[in-house]
């Protein structure tokens, strides 16, 4: 039985399988420049995080209805109660679909269809996160929380994704304030392949409650020091990690030194489709390329639901 735990890094369109996009595509009349899902599959292979970007934006124009983001959203629950999650917390990317001509009322009530019905279809609880695109203009992510606002009662909190080196969180103050002066909770993806100054950053001018990521915090011990004393969860993605080549080899992966340093460590799946496995399949790789002890991996477990916002009740009804 996999350990119960909760997930609180997931890219709700980093979990569409192949087979999920071939059968979006017929029904949408998209043509997707791939033969079959197989030659898909081949397709998964990354260099960097640019590389996979790339290929996630590009994939996207296979979800157009709301009825695609509830089929996302419910096939993502199902894979996830497998493996033992009972709390999900998921982020989207509005400004990827907006672009596309797709209205953010499509996203977020196409994914709240499904999320609604979660706890008793699936046993998960959910929160949403929605996620500004941090290589696109700080104007552009203030007028999408804008055009949210109808939407707010759906969504939990704000964070922040996409290409990460030379877009510092600096760039995206001003709309951290007007989302929390809304009430909305915040978290950012920092170090991930920025440097730790990132993180930093994010806790100095962005007031996050977590670092998604967090990767590279031990380069400075000063901030391991205050993570350590704030509690600051990190959500960190081991599979990711190797597939983006932030790491080379899952055995070199920093989880043990950054626990033994007395971080708040959780782990998570990011984008499962493209990189490999879901929660407990990164439970699992954890736990055997890196020997971590079923204390240990209940440790992680453990902080998963501490770190989760749900404290937060429910997503608030009106604003
Ligand atoms: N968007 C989806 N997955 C991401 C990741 N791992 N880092 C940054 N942006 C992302
Ligand atoms: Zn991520």
């Amino acid at each position: 039985m996999p350990l119960p735990k909760a997930e609180l890094h997931l890219h709700i369109e980093g979990t569409l399988e192949p087979e999920l996009a071939f059968e979006l595509a017929a029904r949408n009349g998209v043509e997707l420049p791939y033969a079959d899902t197989e030659a898909l599959r081949k397709a998964y292979l990354f260099d960097d995080l640019q590389s996979f970007l790339n290929l996630y934006y590009s994939l996207m124009a296979v979800l157009r209805t709301e009825d695609d983001f509830a089929a996302l959203a419910d096939a993502y629950l199902a894979r996830a109660a497998a493996q033992g999650v009972r709390h999900a917390e998921i982020f989207f990317d509005p400004q990827a679909h907006t672009a596309r001509g797709i209205s953010i009322g499509t996203v977020v009530e196409g994914l709240w269809r499904a999320l609604a019905a979660s706890e008793e279809r699936h046993g998960v609880s959910t929160r949403l996160i929605m996620c500004f695109l941090r290589d696109e203009p700080a104007e552009s992510a203030l007028l999408t929380l804008e055009a949210a606002r109808p939407h707010l009662d759906r969504i939990t909190g704000i964070g922040l994704d996409s290409a990460e080196v030379g877009h510092p969180p600096a760039k995206f103050r001003e709309v951290y304030e007007a989302a929390a002066a809304l009430g909305l909770r915040r978290v950012a993806h920092a170090g991930e392949e920025g440097p730790p100054a990132y993180i930093t950053e994010a806790l100095d001018l962005l007031g996050v409650e977590r670092i998604d990521h967090g990767l590279r915090a031990l380069e400075d011990p000063d901030l391991v020091a205050r993570l350590v004393r704030d509690r600051v969860p990190l959500t960190l993605c081991p599979l990711s990690n190797v597939r983006l080549r932030a790491v080379d080899v899952l055995a070199e992966h920093p989880l043990p030194a950054m626990m033994d340093a007395g971080l708040l460590c959780t782990v998570n799946s990011d984008d499962p489709a493209y990189f490999g496995g879901y929660a407990e399949d990164n439970f699992r790789a954890v736990r055997e390329a890196l020997g971590l002890s079923p204390e240990r991996l209940r440790e992680l477990a453990r902080n998963s639901f501490e770190a989760a916002f749900l404290d937060d009740d429910e997503p608030r009804r009106a604003r």
